[in-house]
């Protein structure tokens, strides 16, 4: 194995991941905030804030793909004499005695020492509080008194992440600032349709202050070294127009020993219309006065980190493993389960590889994230269900994605991925299987956000999957429409012109014949799925006839959807195989062998078996399973996006995190729980983290959406981290193919698939007012479940019944 560069390392006692070199191969972020405001943090304090929409509502400015990388963020310039240094190492980058960044769970802590001075500055947003809280500790370790200058730094965002890139002949005349005390408020356009404004807050008195960028940096200069922190001297500058920022200038004096705390605050403020204004011009400050006066002292500060931190202790106690294998146990019981809330969070919106102007909520995406986060905080989930159904047409189909702050379908990108319909069945039975709660399938949902049209949920689910089957294809396999979950299988395409988007380009859909068997396979999935549903609530007839409707997917699979070794990917427009032994490149594709053996089709002729096999031998490689072999080597103008990839990136034969674990689930359901293991720990960030830093580039705590495949040019470098449905896959997959844990309408099944190396191991499970201490003994066996015990008593099945209270659970396998 290669040794490589290590940057970092787990402290898993504090749930932390702990940064030593700032200089890591790709800034490694962090997420503060949890419902309404949210900043993006990286591990030299680089990144933005935004409020519940990075495109509609930024605070703060931020430059994608930025020479030096990952240039601005919230920044402090510790000056003593000719020497100025950060304490995040950027943007000053002089060189430190000491570096820390620690990313925990909604904080991050960034600590350097130069000279004897230490400089910690705990950045969090606090539960419920539209502000990020940065509070800076100034600590003198020397022998001597020490007379230091401390700026701050934010640059304001015009609030519209997208103009403010492109429109600046009006930009640059827009910006309005007020100062009053330690505060400096953001307000531009307040004084027309905006309601909002954004201040930046330290709770001491101040010796100075700059609000113009040009004046504080220097049209010639650079983060790294502003005019004004190269001379030791504040302008005082008052913004009009050009580019507002926020810096404060202090003074302090520490004596040997001393230690002091600054707190900075970064808050955003909504005002009613008739309350906009306290005098001609002068915005009404009364709300942020009462948010600055919540964090005015260090006491405050810590009392709101403290529940922050309870607030995950509590999460994070919903789901406890214990198998005595750390990289496993930190996986599932830390970072996993807080990937899922960030997901959650920003489906695919904002992250360092989304500029949070290009997507908003996704359908399918937003199904699959609350899969990993309803044990969490059902009732969130519960609310996006509903937005998510709201978004719908009354045909089923639906807007691919919405934006958050409106929760209004985007038209851009308009609807017709003709597998989005089915994910929210699976997004609305995972909700109603952890909570019991079926009262969501009457809730009254609009179509398209119309009223008077709305139906009960019920209605919704219904409908999602009749539009797959008024939607078949000549062989009665699913008709793809513009894409399924391949985003890049764009089978009506047929573009040459470089300005189009494969997505919404659609030029011959009319007498399509492209069909999909991942859908089918997500067909009979999510459909067996509705049956039992149907038989839950009593609906009977209605579970036959989508009944049917499964089993007639099923030999239509069988039939026209098998190709000797593995399951076929599509038809093409023409009618021609994709995904075929036969073909010239792409013989093989991920996303069906995944849907089709978790769907479990064709087990009894040996199918499913086969194509796990297949998997194996064409698609594993060192790093995951790539998506499919061979990649393209050219651009298929039937196929669109996906030949588009060089080999062996993205959708091109990338290993698409993502996909891996639908594999990994059809091994658990075959009951190969070595295969499933094996292929799970390739993809299992602290597997990665202790071999390959510097290969895989980015974040070594979390899932990142795509890793690059056998057939890249190098072979195990990671992209586009934190923001993708992998994150709610792999805990699917190891909380309920795994370790075998699964919420189902009556109780819990227990049922797990392991490596026949695994020993013994508890799981400790809140399930609605129940919480249960399950131990679990292998014995060496991958798959079966031979004895329950609950509570002492042995139990007639796979399911532990659902009962309030406490309960113990032996498992012998
Ligand atoms: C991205 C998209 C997701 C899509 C996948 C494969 O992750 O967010 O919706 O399914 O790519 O194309
Ligand atoms: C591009 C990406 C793909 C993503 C899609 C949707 O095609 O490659 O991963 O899902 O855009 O915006």
């Amino acid at each position: 194995m290669e040794q490589q560069k290590r940057y970092g390392h787990f402290d898993d006692a504090h749930r932390e991941y702990v940064i030593t070199d700032p200089k890591t191969p790709w800034p490694w972020i962090n997420y503060l905030g949890n419902e309404d405001f949210f900043s993006l943090i990286s591990n030299t304090a680089g990144g933005y804030s935004f409020y519940k929409d990075a495109k509609f509502r930024r605070i703060t400015r931020y430059r994608y793909n930025n020479v030096p990388m990952d240039n601005g963020g919230r920044y402090f310039y510790i000056k003593e004499g000719d020497t100025a240094w950060s304490p995040g190492w950027k943007p000053c980058k002089t060189p430190l005695d000491f570096y820390e960044c620690r990313h925990g769970m909604g904080y991050t802590r960034i600590t350097g020492r130069k000279n004897q001075v230490e400089a910690s500055v705990l950045f969090f947003v606090p539960l419920k509080t539209w502000a990020e809280v940065q509070k800076l500790t100034l600590t003198n370790q020397s022998q001597e008194v020490k007379t230091l200058k401390l700026f701050s730094f934010e640059e304001w965002c015009l609030w519209n992440a997208a103009t403010d890139m492109e429109n600046f002949q009006r930009n640059f005349s827009t910006g309005e600032v007020e100062i009053e005390g330690s505060t400096i408020y953001h307000k531009t356009e307040y004084r027309e349709r905006r309601n909002h404004y954004a201040f930046y807050h330290v709770n001491t008195e101040i010796q100075g202050f700059d609000t113009d960028r040009e004046s504080f940096v220097g049209l010639y200069n650079e983060f790294s070294n502003p005019d004004a922190v190269v001379e030791g001297l504040p302008r005082n500058s008052h913004a009009h127009g050009w580019s507002p920022i926020a810096s404060h200038y202090i003074e302090v004096t520490l004596q040997t020993g001393e230690s002091r705390d600054f707190v900075f605050l970064l808050g955003y403020v909504e005002n009613e219309q008739d309350k906009k204004f306290s005098a001609p011009k002068v915005i009404n400050k009364e709300k942020a006065h009462a948010l600055i006066a919540r964090f005015d002292t260090t006491d405050k500060v810590d009392k709101a980190f403290a529940e922050l931190n309870a607030y995950w202790d509590a999460l994070l106690n919903i789901y406890k493993v214990k198998t005595g294998n750390p990289k496993l146990d930190r996986m599932v019981n830390i970072w996993n389960q807080y990937q899922c809330m960030v997901t959650f969070n920003f489906s695919r919106s904002a992250s360092f590889f989304e500029s949070g102007i290009g997507r908003g909520m996704g359908f399918r995406d937003s199904n699959q994230d609350l899969v990993g986060f309803v044990h969490q905080i059902p009732s969130r989930a519960r609310q996006r269900i509903i937005d998510i159904a709201s978004t719908q047409f009354p045909d089923g189909g639906c807007y691919h994605q919405y934006q958050p702050l409106t929760k209004r379908g985007n038209n851009d990108i308009g609807g017709g991925f003709n597998d989005d319909p089915c994910w929210l069945i699976f997004g609305t039975v995972a909700y109603i299987k952890e909570t019991g709660d079926f009262t969501i399938l009457d809730e009254m949902v609009p179509f398209d956000n119309q009223p008077g049209s709305e139906v009960t949920l019920f209605e919704h689910l219904k409908v999602s999957l009749d539009h797959v089957i008024n939607n078949l294809g000549p062989h009665l396999l699913p008709l793809i429409g513009r894409a399924d979950w391949n985003d890049c299988l764009n089978l009506n395409c047929f573009s040459w012109d470089p300005n189009e988007s494969f997505q919404t380009t659609e030029n011959v859909s009319e007498g399509t014949k492209a069909e999909s068997l991942m859908i089918a396979g997500l067909f009979v999935v999510t459909g067996k799925e509705y049956v039992a549903l149907c038989n839950k609530i009593g609906k009977h007839e209605e579970g036959q006839r989508m009944q049917r409707a499964v089993d007639a997917m099923i030999e239509a699979v069988k039939k026209h959807g098998w190709d000797g070794e593995w399951y076929l990917r599509a038809y093409d427009f023409y009618g021609r195989k994709i995904g075929s032994n036969e073909c010239e490149e792409g013989k093989i594709f991920i996303e069906s062998q995944g849907w089709c053996t978790m769907a479990e089709i064709g087990a009894d002729e040996g199918m499913v078996a086969k194509s796990l096999d297949s998997c194996k031998k064409y698609l594993e490689c060192e790093h995951g399973m790539v998506l499919n072999n061979p990649a393209f080597t050219k651009y298929i103008y039937e196929y669109g996006e996906i030949s588009s990839y060089p080999e062996g990136y993205k959708e091109n034969a990338g290993i698409f995190c993502h996909n891996n674990p639908w594999v990994i689930i059809g091994e658990c359901m075959a009951g190969r729980g070595n295969d499933a293991w094996s292929h799970y720990a390739k993809i299992l960030p602290s597997y990665v983290e202790e071999k390959y830093q510097t290969l895989h580039k980015v974040e070594p705590y979390v899932n990142c959406q795509m890793v690059a495949g056998k057939d890249a040019f190098r072979p195990g470098e990671g992209k586009n981290s934190w923001l993708t449905g992998t994150a709610a896959w792999m805990w699917y997959t190891v909380s309920e193919f795994i370790l075998g844990i699964k919420p189902d309408y009556d109780g819990i099944r227990i049922d797990p698939c392991l490596p026949e190396t695994a020993g013994d191991y508890t799981v400790s499970r809140k399930f609605r007012d129940a919480e249960y201490d399950i131990t679990i003994r292998p014995n060496g066996s991958q798959k079966g479940v031979k004895q329950i015990v609950l509570d002492g008593s042995p139990v007639e099945g796979d399911v532990i019944p659902y009962a309030a209270g406490k309960h113990t659970v032996e498992v012998t396998m």
